[in-house]
């Protein structure tokens, strides 16, 4: 292996750049070229690639974004689309694509090495929707995030005694509304891999404020629905005043925490081992704190079960 290519793609998440500069720098003490290719693969089709040496990624491991840029790129699911960016591989000498991002952006490095490059994944997502590892890159960070948002809609929401309903990320995965939901200290957490109904949220609403409960707070990851109309059913109902909050964006920021840092230093490293003992199409991930590696149909094939146990016990501690 002399010459390797990385890119960031989809949504972009904190811990990414701590990534880049975990494979370039592993790749250069193996004494392989780097090509950062920029923009994802929207960047890849259209062959914006600059070579990489070891200050192209000083100063990164604490920013978030991502310093190659990112895109969401549908048109990539197209095969004439897909050989083109192979061929634009083939043309830079890039014998190996290391690609940081989400489901998404695995089912175009799956068709890349289907097309004979060799590819290997590492999962960059606040979303941790990638069933066959513990923890994606930036959810730790993404969780602590919405932690702090809602210490603070807490504060507010305790001295006007009202209910506060924070929108959080997640348009299938519920695991950031779950998490930090219970760590936030939530009353009710709404997941989209769960049903609920307007009567059991007010009635927790209610009970809370029968017991004292100065705030009462709900969670509730994007892909449930509308907090606002969430908001005001709860308004109307319980006559307790109630608003929206919508975290957006921000949780897709700021530096990474630590554990976000080292997972992406280890799974990066590991990322160009596997490409010089030859490896393609595999992804890597953790279990039980390990770092492993799996083929990529296989990765993807699997659903990330909801953890019923973990929603139990931010229930059971309401
Ligand atoms: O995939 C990560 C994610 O942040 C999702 O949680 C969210 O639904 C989506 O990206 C938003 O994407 P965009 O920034 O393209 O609007």
């Amino acid at each position: 292996m002399k010459k390797i290519g990385i890119l960031t793609s989809g949504g972009d998440a904190p811990g990414m750049n701590a990534a880049i500069r975990a494979v370039t720098r592993t790749a250069l003490v193996n004494n392989i070229e780097v090509m950062g290719i920029y923009k994802g693969y929207m960047g890849l089709h259209e062959g914006e690639i600059l070579p990489m040496d070891r200050r192209s990624v000083s100063d990164i491991i604490q920013r978030g974004g991502t310093i190659l840029k990112t895109a969401r790129f549908p048109e990539f699911k197209d095969l004439a689309v897909r050989e083109k960016a192979a061929q634009v591989l083939k043309i830079y000498g890039i014998e190996g694509l290391v690609v940081i991002g989400g489901d998404g952006s695995f089912m175009g490095a799956k068709g890349l090495s289907e097309l004979g490059i060799q590819t290997i994944g590492i999962p960059g997502t606040i979303d941790n929707d990638l069933a066959y590892t513990d923890r994606t890159i930036g959810f730790d960070t993404a969780q602590n995030t919405v932690i702090d948002a809602i210490n603070k809609i807490r504060d507010t929401s305790s001295s006007h005694q009202r209910v506060s309903v924070v929108e959080v990320m997640g348009r299938d995965c519920g695991d950031l509304a779950l998490y930090a939901g219970l760590a936030g200290g939530a009353t009710t957490i709404l997941v989209p891999e769960r049903k609920y109904t307007d009567e059991e949220i007010i009635k927790t609403v209610m009970d809370g404020r029968r017991q004292m409960k100065h705030h009462n707070l709900v969670v509730i990851a994007e892909g449930v629905g509308n907090s606002h109309e969430i908001a005001k059913k709860i308004e109307d109902v319980s006559g307790i005043e109630t608003r929206a909050t919508v975290l957006g964006h921000i949780q897709r920021g700021g530096a990474p925490t630590a554990f976000d840092r080292v997972l992406a230093s280890k799974m990066g490293h590991r990322a160009v081992e596997l490409l010089m003992e030859g490896k393609s199409g595999r992804v890597i991930g953790t279990v039980k704190g390990d770092i492993v590696d799996y083929d990529i149909h296989e990765a993807l094939s699997v659903k990330r079960p909801f953890n019923e146990k973990l929603y139990q016990i931010a229930m059971d501690l309401v």
